[in-house]
């Protein structure tokens, strides 16, 4: 806890209490990329900030988007506006967002390109990104959650290695195969530089994290413990050793295959993507540990009674389970306002 700072106790927290394995009913909800380019208000400060990567390092407006969809809508929890290539960009990788192209770095592909970026992560780079963690929490509603979150080191490392966004992530796995002592030197570092990031955001306000292995699903078998399983479960445990009992949401988005290993890790939370049976996966899981997610993205653009039906599912399936109502992955850009607003009352009315 940071001086000066009064909170409630946690247990007014309804997102703490289920990631301590409490069933709450009716389930509290939030949203992967709720500050985003669907809403316009979020436009409008991003065309004010410049760019989205000043507007990831500017703490004041980093707060305002955080704060813009709590405000709208009332979700549960508050995810700390930023990306997750910040840590290599911190690092020396010089992210870019290129609008309509995704992101940008200079790649690191080989042993030759880590020796040029910084050999531990320089947190002081990250200090408007931690300042912002504090500002949300002091303006936040003290039932509200604020999460922060870093990417799992094979997804970082995914863009790190191209340079950019791939459809298969193609370059890292042929670099895995190729040169593996270099790619486990990679993962390490990012390892390291995100104990310390997650510790800090702890530090700074949060009040757990999350760990986003969005691209986990395209490993070989052979590949997911050293470069997803291991990995995260260092994170966890080096964030736990700094911050004893913090709560952490594990996504291992695309591997419901491996859902009783990621439980391994440590994680106090599950994402379940949407291409996952959630009535199978809370089969597979042990029983007491919190999932979160599940929601199509698609049905949250159709809205309408397929929206309905599709929270219904979701609702069917959790219920009796400590689950915190998500989506399967981001919200998309094409998605109507109106609809996450429908979404919401259907959850808070759930029988
Ligand atoms: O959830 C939230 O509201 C918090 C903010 C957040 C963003 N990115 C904001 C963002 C979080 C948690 C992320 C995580 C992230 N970033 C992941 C893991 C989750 C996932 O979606 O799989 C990944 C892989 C990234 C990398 C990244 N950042 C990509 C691939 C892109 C381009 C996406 C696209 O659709 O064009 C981004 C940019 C980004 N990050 C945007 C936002 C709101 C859109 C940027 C904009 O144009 O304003």
């Amino acid at each position: 806890m940071g001086a000066g700072r009064v909170t409630l106790p946690d247990t007014e927290r309804s997102v703490l209490r289920v990631l301590g394995g409490e069933t709450v009913w009716p389930p509290p909800a939030w949203v992967m990329r709720q500050a985003g380019r669907y809403l316009p208000e979020y436009l409008a400060t991003r065309a004010q900030a410049g760019s989205f990567k000043a507007l990831c390092y500017d703490p004041a407006l980093a707060t305002e988007v955080t704060l813009q969809p709590i405000r709208r809508f009332g979700f549960d929890a508050a995810i700390l506006f930023s990306d997750i290539l910040v840590v290599p960009d911190a690092l020396g990788a010089d992210f870019e967002l290129d609008a309509g192209e995704g992101p940008r770095l200079t790649p690191t592909a080989t042993g030759a390109d880590l020796a040029r970026l910084a050999p531990e992560l320089p947190l002081d780079r990250l200090a408007p990104v931690l300042d912002a963690v504090g500002r949300i929490r002091a303006a936040l509603p003290s039932e509200t959650t604020l999460l922060g979150f870093c990417g799992a080191p094979w997804t970082v490392a995914a863009y790190m290695v191209a340079g950019r966004g791939t459809p298969d992530q193609g370059p890292a796995l042929a670099a895995a195969r190729s040169d593996p002592s270099f790619m486990a030197a990679l993962v390490d570092l990012l390892v390291q530089s995100s104990v310390e990031y997650l510790a800090a955001q702890l530090e700074a306000g949060a009040d757990a994290v999350q760990i986003f292995e969005s691209h986990g699903g395209v490993l070989p078998e052979d590949l997911v413990e050293p470069l997803s399983l291991a990995p995260i479960a260092r994170i966890v445990a080096g964030v736990r050793e700094r911050r004893p009992g913090a709560p952490v949401i594990v996504f291992p988005r695309g591997r419901a295959d491996r859902l009783r290993d990621y439980a391994a890790t440590g994680a106090s939370c599950l994402g379940i993507d949407q291409g996952t049976n959630l009535a199978a996966a809370r089969v597979a899981m042990p029983s007491g540990l919190a999932s979160q997610g599940n929601l199509d993205p698609a049905a949250l653009v159709l809205g309408g009674d397929a929206l309905d039906r599709a929270v219904d599912a979701v609702l069917a399936a959790a219920k009796g389970h400590p689950h915190i109502f998500n989506l399967g992955h981001g919200i998309t850009k094409e998605t109507p306002p109106a609809h996450v607003a429908r979404m919401l009352a259907r959850v808070r009315d759930a029988a």
